[in-house]
């Protein structure tokens, strides 16, 4: 049979060039399935930032990893999960895939960690208010940091004020929204006057413009204006100057999170002022977020409860951008990087 992969021909720091780092290979295989393999057939594939990473350790000519959902066709006697199943995993940008499913660690050149077994996804849990591709967002890796991170360490109280950076995309966006559920008064950042009215729509109370290379004067002034009251909670989505300009605002008892640093990892700006002295009087708690560790069979249920009813009962919105045919691969993750404007919420590939 005919499989299409995207393979890694590039290590290539800072913002990706995409059509350099990946190129579309082609091959005729035989599948042959051992008795604990399956065959499973693409159906929806994630593009994400923190794939940037993942492609920096992969080697060279390897396909390019990343989070999917995928259909199986066949399975051996003694597969994981039966033809016809649903599952969610770290197939890759793979137009097909011969696996056992079974959880695989990934040395990365930093911090080990393991791509989770395959998941089952039950079909009574999807539907028109909830589709499949939600797996890959609200129901997934997006929805478990935004509501990991809310559930069992950012903890709002009534009248908290939460900022959150990157707010447009999967993460930021229901951070927001389950935020102000919560009682906070939430503020978040964006690039654009489009994806700003947009925020404002899903409830947002203030909504701060910052693109990057604004100076760190200007974002706090404008953080100043949306947060007179300063900063109790701040979910951190890029770093850079807006983490600067918070951390300068942060009340006592305040607690941040640190999810990820765009601007370090991917815009290579690595200096910047001390930051310590800031969270001493305020008594800020900081933590780092890896969402993997709540990756647990009962999580994955109390998410489908408790998010996935909210988005049912459309108090909170989850949207997707999505683009077709696995050609359409590495322009999707362009788009998070160059032109960004028109994506809002989850961006993924249908096949
Ligand atoms: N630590 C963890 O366990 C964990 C788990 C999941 C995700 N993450 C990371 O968390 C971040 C958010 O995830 P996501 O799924 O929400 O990603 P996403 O949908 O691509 O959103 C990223 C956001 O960052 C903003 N952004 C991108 N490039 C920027 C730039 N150069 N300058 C300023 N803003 C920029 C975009 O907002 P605007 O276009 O509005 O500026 C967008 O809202 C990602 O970086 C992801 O890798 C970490």
């Amino acid at each position: 049979m005919r499989i299409e992969k995207w393979v890694v021909r590039e290590h290539a720091a800072g913002t990706p060039p995409v059509e350099r780092v990946y190129e579309k290979v082609t091959e005729e295989v035989t599948v042959d399935l051992a008795p604990d393999e399956m065959l499973l057939r693409t159906r929806y594939v994630s593009v994400d930032p923190y794939l940037h990473g993942i492609a920096l350790d992969t080697p060279l000519g390897d396909h390019m990893g990343a989070d999917s959902i995928m259909e199986v066709l066949e399975a051996g006697p003694r597969a994981s999960h039966r033809p016809g199943d649903l599952v969610q995993g770290f197939g890759g940008w793979r137009s097909h895939v011969v696996s056992t499913g079974r959880a695989v660690l990934w040395q990365t050149g930093t911090f080990p960690m393991v791509f989770p077994a395959y998941r089952r996804l039950d079909p009574s849990r999807y539907d028109d208010s909830l589709p499949l591709p939600t797996a890959l967002s609200a129901m997934g890796g997006p929805g478990m940091t935004a509501w990991g991170t809310l559930s069992t360490f950012l903890r709002v109280e009534q009248g908290n004020t939460l900022v959150v950076s990157g707010a447009s995309g999967a993460v930021g966006s229901l951070v927001g929204q389950l935020a102000r559920l919560a009682g906070a008064r939430v503020v978040g950042t964006t690039s654009s006057p489009a994806k700003r009215e947009h925020l404002t729509g899903l409830g947002f109370d203030e909504v701060v413009l910052y693109r990057q290379g604004d100076g760190v004067d200007r974002v706090r002034e404008a953080l100043l204006r949306a947060a007179p009251g300063g900063v109790d909670r701040y979910f951190d989505n890029l770093g850079g100057a807006v983490t600067d300009a918070v951390f300068s605002m942060l009340n006592v008892d305040s607690r941040v999170a640190v999810c990820w640093q765009w601007a370090t990892q991917v815009g290579g700006d690595a200096v910047g002022p001390r930051l310590l002295p800031h969270i001493m009087f305020p008594r800020t708690t900081v933590r780092g977020i890896f969402s993997l560790e709540w990756f647990t069979d009962d999580n994955w249920r109390a998410l489908h409860a408790d998010l996935g009813d909210l988005i049912r009962r459309k108090e909170v919105v989850c949207h997707h951008t999505v683009h077709h045919g696995f050609d359409a691969v590495p322009d999707a993750y362009r788009s998070l990087y160059h032109g960004r404007g028109s994506n809002l919420g989850k961006v993924l590939v249908a096949l």
